[in-house]
C-alpha cells in the first residue's frame, strides 16, 4: 500500500523527472517505463562480469516498480564516478545507489546529495568517511574471506568445505602465497581477515608456509583487483622463491579476475593441470572462472548471487523514499570511520567442481549451456 502510496504522489512531479531523464542521455538510463522517479545507479567498472550483472539486475528491478534509472560505470575511474553522481543529483535523482570505486573519494558529492535530500545505499562496498550513507547492501564480507580459505583448505585436503579439519588431513607442509583485494576496497580487508582467521593457525603450526614471507595485508593487496598485476607479482615471487623446484601448492585468490593472474603466471612458469597444480580460490562464480573450474585450474570461486544484492538494495531504496525503515541485519560492523551504517547481509556459499549445478545452474545464475559453451 505504502509503495503505490509512494508511486501515485509521485506521479505529478514524475513527468519533469522523465523529461529530465530522457534529455540526459546517460548511456544505460532513460529509457525504462517509469512512473515512479529516477533512481542513479553507480557502478565501478564492466571490466568484471559480476559488475555488468548487478547493474543489470538492479536496474531491472527498479524498472519493474515503476522507476526510472540512470544506470553509470565508471571503468574504475575515481573522477567519473564522481560526476557521474554529480549528474544524477542535477538530473533530479530520487535515490542513489552506489558501488564505489575508491570508498574513501565520495564525501564532498554525497555532501551535495544530502544537502539535496537524496538518500544513499552503499552498494556491496561500504562507503567511508561520510555520514552520508543512509544503509549498507553487501554480504557476510568477513565470512567471505573465511570461505576462500576453508576452500583453499579443502582443495589441500586439510579441512572440508566449512573450515572442519578431515580426520585424514595430510601433515604438510604445504607451500602457499596468498594474494589480498585492492585496498581502497573496504571489502578486501574483511575478506583478508577472514581468510587469514582460518589460514593463520596453520601458519603458525607450519602445517602451511607462505614460501615469500609475505603475510601483512599491504604486500599482498592488489590495486582495483587487477589481474595483471597479480599475475606479475606470482611471477616475481615464483622466479625469487620457487625456482628451485620447490612446488607451490595453493594460492590464495580473493576474486576471479586475480585467479586468472594467477593460473597465467603458473602456467607461465611450466606449471599443468594435474597432480602438481595448486589449489585456487577465487570470487564472484564470473563464467570463465566457473569454466576454469571445470578444466581443474581453478579449485573453487564464492557465489554472491548479484540478483538477491539487488532486490535488498531496491528493497531499502523503496522504503527509505516510504519513509519507513528498510530492514536490516547487521547494525555493528561496518563502521566507516564517522558512523557504523546499519546493513544488510546476505550470506554467500563455495562452488566447487562437485556443486556447480546445484549453486549456479539450478539457481539459474548460469545455464548449463553458458558454463558448458
Ligand atoms: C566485491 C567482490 C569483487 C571485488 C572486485 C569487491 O568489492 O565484493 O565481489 O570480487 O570487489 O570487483
Amino acid at each position: 500500500m505504502k509503495k503505490k502510496a509512494f508511486l501515485a504522489t509521485l506521479a505529478a512531479g514524475a513527468m519533469v523527472v522523465s523529461l529530465a531523464a530522457c534529455s540526459s542521455g546517460g548511456s544505460d538510463g532513460g529509457e525504462g517505463a517509469g512512473d515512479g522517479g529516477l533512481v542513479g545507479v553507480a557502478m565501478p567498472t564492466k571490466s568484471s562480469e559480476r559488475w555488468i550483472n548487478d547493474g543489470n539486475a538492479v536496474k531491472e528491478q527498479l524498472e519493474a516498480e515503476g522507476f526510472t534509472v540512470d544506470l553509470q560505470y565508471a571503468e574504475d575511474d575515481i573522477p567519473m564516478q564522481v560526476s557521474q553522481i554529480e549528474n544524477m543529483i542535477t538530473k533530479g535523482a530520487e535515490a542513489l545507489i552506489v558501488a564505489s570505486i575508491d570508498g574513501t573519494t565520495l564525501t564532498s558529492v554525497l555532501q551535495d546529495a544530502a544537502d539535496a535530500d537524496i538518500p544513499v545505499i552503499a552498494y556491496d562496498r561500504l562507503i567511508r568517511d561520510t555520514e552520508n550513507v543512509n544503509y549498507y547492501a553487501s554480504f557476510d564480507n568477513f565470512k567471505v574471506g573465511q570461505q576462500q580459505a576453508w576452500s583453499l583448505l579443502n582443495g589441500l585436503g586439510l579441512t572440508d568445505l566449512e573450515g572442519a579439519p578431515l580426520a585424514d588431513a595430510p601433515a604438510g607442509p604445504f607451500n602457499i602465497e596468498i594474494f589480498a583485494g585492492s585496498p581502497d576496497d573496504n571489502n578486501a580487508t574483511f575478506f583478508f581477515d577472514g581468510a587469514m582467521d582460518a589460514l593463520q593457525p596453520l601458519i603458525d603450526s607450519g602445517v602451511l608456509v607462505v614460501g615469500s614471507g609475505q603475510t601483512d595485508f599491504e604486500q599482498v593487496a592488489t590495486l582495483r583487483w587487477d589481474g595483471e598485476e597479480a599475475q606479475s607479482r606470482l611471477e616475481n615471487i615464483l622466479t625469487s622463491t620457487y625456482s628451485d623446484g620447490t612446488v607451490i601448492n595453493g594460492v590464495l585468490s580473493p576474486y576471479d579476475g586475480i585467479s586468472r593472474g594467477i593460473i597465467s603466471a603458473l602456467e607461465g612458469a611450466g606449471y599443468s593441470v594435474g597432480d602438481a597444480w595448486p589449489a585456487i580460490s577465487g570470487q564472484d562464480a564470473e563464467l570463465d572462472s566457473v569454466k576454469a573450474i571445470v578444466a581443474g585450474e581453478q579449485y573453487a570461486t564464492i557465489f554472491k548471487d548479484t540478483r538477491q544484492l539487488a532486490s535488498v538494495a531496491v528493497d531499502m531504496t523503496i522504503a527509505l523514499l516510504n519513509d519507513e525503515e528498510p530492514e536490516v541485519n547487521n547494525t555493528t560492523d561496518y563502521d566507516n570511520g564517522v558512523k557504523v551504517v546499519d546493513s544488510y547481509l546476505l550470506d554467500s556459499a563455495i562452488v566447487v567442481n562437485e556443486n556447480i549445478t546445484e549453486q549456479l545452474v539450478d539457481s539459474g545464475y548460469w545455464t548449463q549451456a553458458e558454463i558448458d559453451g
